[in-house]
This record gives structure tokens, sequence and C-alpha cells, in this order.
């Protein structure tokens, strides 16, 4: 389903992003839709893959949305917030914000930025729930954003910066936080992903996705190359996208033996990753952390809505 990566570069020598003492994840929501044989029908219906998202007849009621809390402790002990992705469906995601408490540390000001991973319906679609609770929260996406998701964050109501990333170069964000963006076309005609590096003391290297369109392994490559330490990964949270629909070929095979590799301490993955390639990865003896399967999320064998880890 991945398209190539186009025009990987290197940063040239691996930059310093500094440290951090934890990181702490929570699943705001991982279900992107509920059900993936209408999303496929509504996709195929308007065109295929290649279609633009803006341009589906999505079925109501089965849109869902991505959302996570992420929270850095530093080594001056002072806490940074990010949210990442602010899910799909208006009232779904923010009943998911009130049950998780994420509307009140919005309206305190308690959260550093929203951070759009792509462009996607299921990670961006839900801002006005965010906006709702805090109009002047900053806002980072990637150059590479489309005319219309532009036009959808000026169309919230936001009132606060927007940081625009450019591709392939690495953003220090706060001591031991990095991002980066890979700039390559995604399906449903969107075009760019950021990832997030926290690189944790004594421990080593976590990178959070959204999706991970980009490919954990291109993703770990470019860490690996990039960042002081990215060759020593201690953990990875969020979406993965090695078999979303459940589809299990050779590039699939290569991504789960690659991760088998590294030797990863906690592999906190869900979403996209799919629930085949998750038993597979257990299968090679990779660390998936369970969840509870609850709040609708449809497994306990990953992280679920709800859950949370501590990097
Ligand atoms: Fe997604
Ligand atoms: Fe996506």
């Amino acid at each position: 389903m991945n398209l190539e990566v186009q025009d990987m570069v290197s940063c040239g020598e691996p930059i310093d992003i500094g440290e951090c003492a934890s990181l702490k994840a929570r699943v705001i929501s991982e279900i992107g839709w509920q059900n993936n044989k209408i999303l496929l029908g509504d996709i195929q219906i308007a065109g295929g893959m290649e279609t633009s998202q803006y341009q589906v007849d999505w079925e109501e009621g089965n849109a869902a949305g991505y959302s996570a809390l992420l929270e850095s402790v530093g080594l001056d002990g002072k806490t940074h917030r990010i949210l990442l992705d602010t899910g799909w469906d208006l009232e779904y995601i923010d009943r998911r914000f009130q049950e998780e408490g994420i509307d009140k540390l919005l309206l305190d000001n308690q959260i550093d930025f929203l951070f759009l991973s792509h462009e996607h319906m299921d990670h961006l679609w839900g801002l006005p729930a965010t906006i709702k609770y805090q109009p002047d929260i900053t806002i980072r996406v990637t150059s590479t954003l489309g005319p219309d998701g532009r036009a959808l964050i000026r169309n919230s109501g936001h009132t606060g910066r927007l940081e625009v990333a450019s591709p392939w170069k690495v953003y220090p964000l706060f001591p031991g936080c990095a991002s980066v963006t890979f700039n390559m076309p995604i399906i449903l005609r969107t075009i760019g992903e950021q990832a997030l590096f926290f690189n944790i003391k004594d421990r080593g290297l976590v990178v959070v996705t959204g999706c991970c369109h980009m490919g954990i392994v291109k993703l770990l490559k470019f860490a690996a190359e990039n960042i002081m330490g990215g060759d020593r990964v201690y953990g990875i949270f969020g979406g993965l996208h090695i078999s979303p629909f459940d589809r299990w070929e050779a590039a699939q095979e290569e991504a789960v033996e690659y991760l088998a590799k590294l030797g990863i301490a906690k592999v906190g993955c869900h979403h996209c990753t799919g629930k085949l390639a998750v038993d597979k990865m257990r299968e090679r003896g990779i660390a998936v952390v369970g969840g509870t399967g609850r709040f609708g999320s449809k497994s306990d064998a990953y992280l679920g809505n709800g859950d949370e880890i501590v990097f």
C-alpha cells in the first residue's frame, strides 16, 4: 500500500537532539474508522486509492479518528505535552477528548502544541474539536500540506501560530525531542508525513508516528543515520501501516523481519499497524505491548483507546 519514498536524503552529520528523562504516551483514539469494509467501499465508489480524500462520499457514522497525548519529562523536571493528531469525526473525538481529560488540558493551556502527522482525514479533519477548547494552540504541520488541508485549518477558527516543517530537516522541539518530515505521495492523494523522535536518557531513542506512511524501516534507517543515538532504538509508538487491511506480501514480511533484528524493548503500535502484523511481530519475538481492548478498540493484543505506555 505504501508508495516508494522518493528523494530520501541524509542531513549530513548525525544531529544531537539532547535528552529527556521519560516519555508517557496515552492513546486517545487509535481507531481511524469503525468498519474497514465500509471505508474501502467508499473509496472504491469514488475511484480508488488515488482519489482525493476530499472527493470521497464518506458514509456517515463510520468515521472515528486518531489522536494521542505525549507527555515528556525533561532532565530539568519540566513536562512537555504534545497532542498528536486530532481525529476525524467531531462528535466521536470530542467525546474521547472529554473521557480522557484532553478538553481540560487544552482549556488550561497545558499542551505545548498540536502535532499534525499528515493530512489524512482520520488525523486532521477533527481539528475543530481541539480548536473548540483552545483556539490559539500552536499547530505544527508539514510544508507538504495541500490547499484543502490549509483551508481546513484556516476555517477551523484557529488563531494561534502555525509552524510549518520542511521535508528532510530535523527540527529540535525541546531537549530530547525532534521531528522530521518525509516527502512522498500517500494514498488518497495526500503528500508527506512527519514523525517525532524522543531521546530518553539511559534507554535510547523512541520513535513516534501517526500512520507511518513513509514505512517504519525507512523511518528507522533515517533515525540511525541522522539522529545521534538513533541506532539504539528503545521504543516505538503509533500506527506502523504494515497491514492495515490484512494484506501480507514480501514488503510486510521484510518490515517485520527488520524490526525483529533490532531487539526493541517496547513496541506500542496500533491504528493502521494491522492485527495480522501484530500477530506476526509477536511470533518473531518482537515486544509488542498489549492493551485492554476498551472504548472501541477491537483487540487487547495492542495498545488501544485509553491505554498508556511509559518509555
Ligand atoms: Fe491513519
Ligand atoms: Fe494515514
